[in-house]
């Protein structure tokens, strides 16, 4: 009996000591902040910063709430002249010290123009696709750097 039952036991408890090592290497990699960081954090250029981040955010609001009241002109408004690649964005994106944040920040700031075009043909299902385009130029340089 045991010799069955032993055997049995030890292949079952192999699978379930197997499962839990992939899980934690993912947790490792979930909590370790892996970001490259810019050192303006609790600066004045850090404040700026954010706040501009606060803009972009409220840009993204300002254009979909356009959008769902067919006020397409207004949108296409919003995308390039808050998060268009104008002369001044243009400069803050290279005040980091740190040449890949500026590739980043300017194919998304060129990303934005994009979509300001688009939004000027009225088509809804384009101008989404140009839309998702820009939310992951924020998505991917916030997993790439911090303050
Ligand atoms: C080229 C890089 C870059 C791009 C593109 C970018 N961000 Fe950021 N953003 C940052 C960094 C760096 C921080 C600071 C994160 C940290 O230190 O944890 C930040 C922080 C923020 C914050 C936090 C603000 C606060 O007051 O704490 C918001 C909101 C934000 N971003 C919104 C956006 C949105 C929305 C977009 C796209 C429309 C965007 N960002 C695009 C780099 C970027």
């Amino acid at each position: 009996m045991f010799k069955i039952i032993l055997p049995a036991l030890f292949t079952v408890s192999l699978c379930f000591g197997a499962e839990p090592m992939p899980m934690q290497k993912m947790d490792v990699v979930q909590d370790g902040d892996t970001r490259k960081s810019l050192g303006i954090k609790g600066t004045m250029k850090g404040a700026h910063q954010l706040s501009n981040m606060r803009a972009h955010m409220t840009a993204l609001a300002d254009i979909v709430k356009y959008m769902n009241s067919d006020q397409y002109d207004e949108a296409s408004k919003v995308a390039s002249e808050k998060l268009g690649l104008t002369v001044s964005m243009n400069s803050m994106c290279g005040n980091f010290g740190s040449k890949s944040f500026e590739t980043m920040g300017v194919a998304f700031h060129k990303s934005a123009d994009i979509l300001a075009q688009t939004l000027k043909t009225k088509d809804h299902a384009k101008s989404m696709i140009a839309l998702e385009k820009v939310m992951n130029g924020c998505v991917l340089c916030h997993s790439t750097f911090k303050q």
